[in-house]
């Protein structure tokens, strides 16, 4: 069986001291894998606050070079001096915002992989494509050139999240989630084999709350969720926690 993940990614929010408060209000659970992605600013001061209680700490970006003349950018090698064991890569904001594409979300994969750190890879199709019904397109495209030349995917989670449904309130419904990880499922599938994509792990990511987790967890192709807005309301966060945990019993 595949061990869940709750997944917070807190983006660009909470100061240092901010970040330590919601750290500490967060539980600890010993049947699910639990991952907090603060800032980069905090990263070092939450793993200490941490202190190994089994919460991993995630970054939320890297830049795929070791080191050199890249002003205002991060390596791996920084975020896993500041405590970090995995990072989300190709989130859907970074790909709009600051033009990720596929190509170099690879390079950003393998290096990280370099240094033994994990890896949340996300995918996703924006409202447009999932009108026009090239999701299941877009989505293959994501993955093929995404995990290009990486044969080992067992650092390796997917994040499937519709770009319709992130911050938006609008979510997917159970089923409609469990068929695009089903597709996603059958993909690795394809390009790996059975073995890699039973034991890969899938996240749903887009406005998952206390009130949808269960329904979505439930499903037999979703894994655990990248959870965004409810990850900074540490209850909100908590139930959910909860539920995967109930559900994994
Ligand atoms: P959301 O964000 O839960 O606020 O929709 C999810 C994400 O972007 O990872």
């Amino acid at each position: 069986m595949r061990k869940m993940i709750i997944a917070g990614n807190w983006k660009m929010n909470k100061t240092i001291s901010e970040s330590i408060e919601l750290a500490k209000s967060i539980k600890t659970s010993s049947n699910i894998d639990v991952i907090i992605a603060p800032t980069f600013t905090s990263l070092k001061s939450v793993s200490e606050t941490i202190n190994n209680n089994g919460i991993i700490v995630s970054a939320q970006n890297i830049h795929p070079k070791d080191s050199g003349a890249y002003t205002g950018e991060i390596s791996p090698l920084m975020i896993k001096d500041a405590g970090c064991k995995t990072v989300i890569l190709g989130h859907s904001e970074r790909r709009e915002y600051f033009n990720e594409s596929n190509q170099l979300i690879n390079e950003k994969i393998k290096k990280t992989l370099n240094y033994d750190i994990n890896v949340i890879l996300c995918v996703g199709e924006n409202l447009d494509q999932r009108k026009t019904e090239k999701t299941n397109e877009i989505l293959s495209e994501q993955l093929e050139l995404g995990l290009s030349n990486i044969n080992d995917l067992s650092k390796i989670t997917i994040a499937y999240e519709p770009v319709w449904a992130i911050g938006t309130g609008e979510v997917a419904s159970p089923e409609q989630a469990q068929e695009t990880h089903s597709f996603i499922r059958n993909k690795i599938k394809s390009m790996y084999d059975e073995e890699t994509s039973n034991k890969i792990r899938i996240l749903y990511g887009g406005s998952m709350k206390p009130d949808n987790a269960e329904g979505l967890l439930n499903q037999q192709d979703i894994d655990g969720g990248l959870i965004g807005g409810a990850s900074l309301n540490p209850e909100a966060f908590n139930k959910i926690i909860s539920l995967a945990e109930k559900i994994s019993q």
